[in-house]
């Protein structure tokens, strides 16, 4: 999607949209049309009032510049989040996909309703993040992207802020392009071939590391629940070194298990296809490792994707082996499904071996239970550290990525001890599944300030996923603007 700016509002244009306050029955920043346009504008501002998501087109006759005005209701200004530009700009963006436009303008709210960077970074991501679709195994592909002119007024901060938004943006377009595909088209070896075009694209260090040398390594946790798979297990490791030399290097893992069967603990039929979304953790890894480098953040960024495809077979693990991970410990394995927590696990205590980090910071599609906790909207978050979690809840704030805490005491760690291993990789029963999933996780790293985020409900729209315009049908790519937020906040 092309973006431009422009500080007229009166350019030619076949659609200019603004924005309007509840009640307010004003345009925001609209610039003055004769007497007939504005007695058809005042109608339809009278008949949406400015509720939030309505949105009321309205046709200019004649030889003027301006073909078509969208009004856009935000809803009452006491009730603007730091979303509501955001979703309603997809709302606008769809509009005028629906339309057949070739390019639509949105006039920039001004300073006393919202914060200008924050306006520019949420019309630049709402309406990418809205247009894009996928439609890869599509025959047919009709759409065309209309082109976005953002009307601002002037600002020597703004060209900066809207390369970040596009980047920001284009990472989490990137992430749901690949977390979309089905299983046949991504195996762990395809994700490895991503990390390497945007490593080589953006300059970044690529590794990766496959089988013998995964075992030989000591990696049993990715060795066992990719030994059932023909298509076999990757470590993928992605380094962004643009900090100082001894700068101690963020590190962020994610889940990568490209399909989720169950293995021999096989999971029930329905529903098991959205189980190629069990990849999002470290689709994640993979969009926000793309945004920095693109953005060239001054600072050490490491991305880890332990990525394998849990499959039943002759040569699956099964529930009973007692397996070593990377860290030394053993593992009891009492139901195969409970994956996720074993190659986390491998790849967590090799990133604090190998990195030595400031902070480690891991996503999965880890339990079925967080979705029973938290429902879809909000992400779980497990942490060891006080100063870690108050960050990430800052920018959760700030990008409306949605995270909760739950605890993670001794009594939690106490659930996952086995009788003849170090560890088992169940806890009681279903108690706490989020919870003893993260105490399984908390064992595989010494003392680097980690935080686990559960996105088991919010990484693709299911059952209960609030509607978001920007967040169509499919992976949500969440995550990326919430960790390139706060890594840009460091
Ligand atoms: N990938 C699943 C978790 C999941 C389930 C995510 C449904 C999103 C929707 C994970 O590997 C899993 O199967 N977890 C088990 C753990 C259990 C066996 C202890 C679960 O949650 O049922
Ligand atoms: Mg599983
Ligand atoms: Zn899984």
């Amino acid at each position: 999607m092309k973006i431009k700016t422009e500080k007229s509002t009166k350019k030619k244009t076949s659609l200019l949209c603004g924005f309007v306050l509840e009640n307010s029955n004003k345009v925001i920043g609209l610039p003055k049309f004769d007497i007939k346009i504005t007695s058809s504008i005042n109608q339809s501002l009278k008949d949406m009032d400015g509720k939030l998501g309505r949105l009321s087109i309205i046709p200019i006759p004649g030889k003027n510049p301006v073909q078509r005005i969208l009004l856009a209701g935000i809803g009452k200004k006491d009730n603007l989040t730091k979303d509501t530009i955001r979703f309603v700009s997809g709302k606008i963006a769809q509009k005028a996909r629906e339309l057949k436009l070739k390019e639509f303008s949105i006039i920039t709210p001004p300073n006393f309703i919202i914060e200008p960077i924050s306006a520019i970074s949420q019309i630049i991501e709402g309406t990418k993040m809205a247009l894009y679709k996928f439609d890869k195994f599509k025959s047919e592909k009709i759409d065309t992207i209309p082109e976005l002119t953002v009307i601002v007024s002037k600002s020597n901060k703004i060209s900066k802020a809207i390369k970040t938004a596009e980047i920001v943006a284009d990472g989490a377009i990137f992430t749901k392009s690949i977390a979309n595909l089905p299983p046949n088209e991504c195996t762990p070896t395809t994700l490895a071939n991503f990390a390497k075009i945007i490593s080589k694209k953006n300059k970044m260090k690529c590794n990766i590391i496959s089988e013998p040398e995964l075992k030989k390594q000591g990696f049993g946790g990715i060795s066992a629940v990719g030994q059932g798979s023909k298509n076999e297990p990757k470590l993928i490791v992605l380094e962004h070194n643009h900090g100082q030399k001894n700068d101690k290097p963020i590190v962020l893992v994610g889940k990568a298990v490209t399909f989720d069967t169950g293995g021999i603990s096989l999971k029930p039929g329905s529903g098991m296809d959205e189980m190629k979304f069990d990849k999002c953790g470290g689709c994640t890894v993979l969009g926000i490792m793309k945004s920095v480098s693109e953005l060239n953040l001054p600072i050490n960024v490491i991305g880890i994707i332990p990525s394998v495809e849990n499959m039943p077979g002759g040569e699956s693990y099964r529930p009973g082996d007692i397996i070593k991970l990377f860290s030394g410990k053993t593992a009891e394995i009492l139901n195969t499904d409970a994956e996720g927590r074993l190659i986390l696990a491998d790849a967590l205590s090799y990133g604090e071996k190998q990195y030595a980090p400031k902070a480690i910071i891991d996503f999965a599609t880890l339990t079925g239970a967080c979705i029973v906790a938290l429902g879809t909207n909000v992400a779980a978050i497990v942490s060891n550290d006080e100063r870690l979690t108050k960050k990430i809840n800052d920018a959760s704030k700030r990008t409306t990525e949605e995270v909760w805490e739950l605890p993670l005491n001794q009594d939690y760690m106490d659930m996952i001890k086995s009788d003849v291993a170090d560890m088992k990789n169940v806890g009681i029963g279903r108690a706490a599944g989020t919870i003893t999933a993260a105490a399984f996780l908390k064992n595989a790293i010494e003392n680097t300030p980690w935080i686990h985020i559960d996105i088991a409900g919010v990484a693709w729209t299911q059952g209960a996923t609030k509607e978001k315009s920007y967040n169509p049908k499919g992976a949500t790519g969440f995550g990326v603007r919430l960790i390139l937020d706060y890594l840009q906040n460091l």
